[in-house]
C-alpha cells in the first residue's frame, strides 16, 4: 500500500466552548471545557487514516498523562506511531483553545515535546521509510526540522505537500523543497503579499508561488471556496455550505484528505474537491481529530447532498 508520512506536532487541545470569543480584558462564561487530541501533524495523520490510507507520524510526545492519551488515541485511529518518540521527563505539546458558537476559534500553542524533534532523527527515519510516497508537513515543529524533512524527501524522490500553517515561519528556502502548497487566505497573504478577493488576485498569488518554485497548490479562501493552480491552469471550487460548529483542525483535515486522494492518483482538482467535502463535514463536528469524518461518513454525506464522491478505496 502507498504510504503517506507526516512530520509534525502532537498536542493535547484544552478547548473551552463559549457563545462569543471574549475581547481583551473581558470575562465571559464558558459552556464546557474538554481535553481532546490535536496538533496539526497528528490531525493530518488522523485525517489520512480515517480515509483508510496507510500513514506514519514522525514527531514527539512527552511522558506525562497527556502523552499517554495522545498515543492511545492515535493508535485507535490506526496511525502508525512506531516513529513517534515518547520523551522522558518532558511535557507533551498543549494548546489552549476557545471556540465560539459560529465555529471560529483562537489557539495558544505550547510546544512542549514538539520542540525536541531533531533533524537527524527525522532524516534517518524518512530515509528508512521505503514505502513513503508523499510527505506532509506543517510548521508547528522546529523550522530546521521541517526544512530537513523536506530536503530529505526531495532527495528520496518523495512528493512534498506543505501546509504552511502557521505561516510566520515560511521562507523561500523552505518553499523551494515543496511540490505543492495548501495555504489559507491569511497564509497566502503573509507569503505572497496578496489578498485573494477574486480569480485575478488568486492568479497573481499563484504566479508568486510559481516564482518561488511551486507549480501546484490549493489556495483556500474559507467559506468562499478554493482555487487550485496547476502550472498554467486555475480552477475554482465552490465551498460546501454547512452549519459550522467547530473549525479547529479544518485545514489539517483538508490537508490529510487531499494527500489521501493525491497518493491514490486523483487529479489535483479531484483531490481538492474531495478534501473540500471532508473538511466541510469536519466543521460540523467538535474536536480536531474526533470531528474528522470517516470514509463511510464522507460517502454518506455525498449521497445525502448529491455530490460527486471522490473516495477511491
Ligand atoms: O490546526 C488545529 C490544531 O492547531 C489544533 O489541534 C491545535 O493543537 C493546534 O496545534
Amino acid at each position: 500500500m502507498a504510504k503517506i508520512c507526516v512530520v509534525g506536532s502532537v498536542n493535547m487541545d484544552i478547548v473551552t466552548y463559549v457563545n462569543d470569543i471574549p475581547v481583551r480584558g473581558q470575562t465571559v462564561n464558558g459552556k464546557k471545557l474538554v481535553e481532546t487530541a490535536g496538533g496539526k501533524g497528528a490531525n493530518q495523520a488522523v485525517a489520512v487514516a480515517k480515509q483508510n490510507k496507510d500513514v506514519a507520524l514522525i514527531g514527539c510526545i512527552g511522558d506525562d498523562y497527556h502523552g499517554d492519551m495522545l498515543l492511545q488515541s492515535l493508535r485507535e485511529y490506526k496511525v502508525d506511531t512506531s516513529k513517534l518518540k515518547q520523551l522522558q521527563d518532558t511535557a507533551s505539546g498543549k494548546t489552549s483553545i476557545v471556540v465560539e458558537d459560529s465555529g471560529e476559534n483562537f489557539i495558544i500553542y505550547l510546544e512542549g515535546a514538539n520542540k525536541k524533534l531533531d533533524k537527524g532523527y527525522v532524516r534517518n527515519t524518512i530515509q528508512a521509510e521505503k514505502n513513503c510516497e508523499v510527505l506532509l508537513v506543517q510548521l508547528e515543529s522546529p523550522y530546521d526540522v521541517v526544512l530537513e524533512a523536506m530536503k530529505t524527501a526531495h532527495e528520496q524522490g518523495i512528493k512534498v505537500i506543505l501546509d504552511p500553517a502557521p505561516s510566520n515561519h515560511v521562507t523561500d528556502e523552505l518553499l523551494q523543497y515543496a511540490h505543492l502548497v495548501l495555504p489559507n487566505e491569511q497564509e497566502t497573504r503573509e507569503i505572497t503579499g496578496i489578498t485573494i478577493t477574486d480569480e485575478a488576485s488568486a492568479l497573481t498569488a499563484a504566479t508568486i508561488f510559481k516564482q518561488k518554485g511551486i507549480e501546484q497548490g490549493v489556495l483556500k479562501v474559507g467559506a468562499t471556496g478554493s482555487y487550485v493552480f496547476d502550472k498554467q491552469d486555475m480552477t475554482f471550487i465552490d465551498a460546501i455550505q454547512v452549519k459550522a460548529i467547530d473549525t479547529v483542525g479544518a485545514g489539517d483535515c483538508f490537508a490529510g484528505a487531499f494527500a489521501s486522494a493525491y497518493v491514490d492518483g486523483l487529479s489535483l482538482v479531484e483531490a481538492a474537491k474531495h478534501a473540500n467535502i471532508v473538511a466541510a463535514l469536519k466543521v460540523t463536528k467538535a474536536g480536531a481529530q474526533d470531528g474528522i469524518p470517516t470514509q463511510q461518513e464522507v460517502k454518506d454525506f455525498c449521497t445525502e447532498r448529491n455530490l460527486p464522491c471522490y473516495v477511491t478505496k
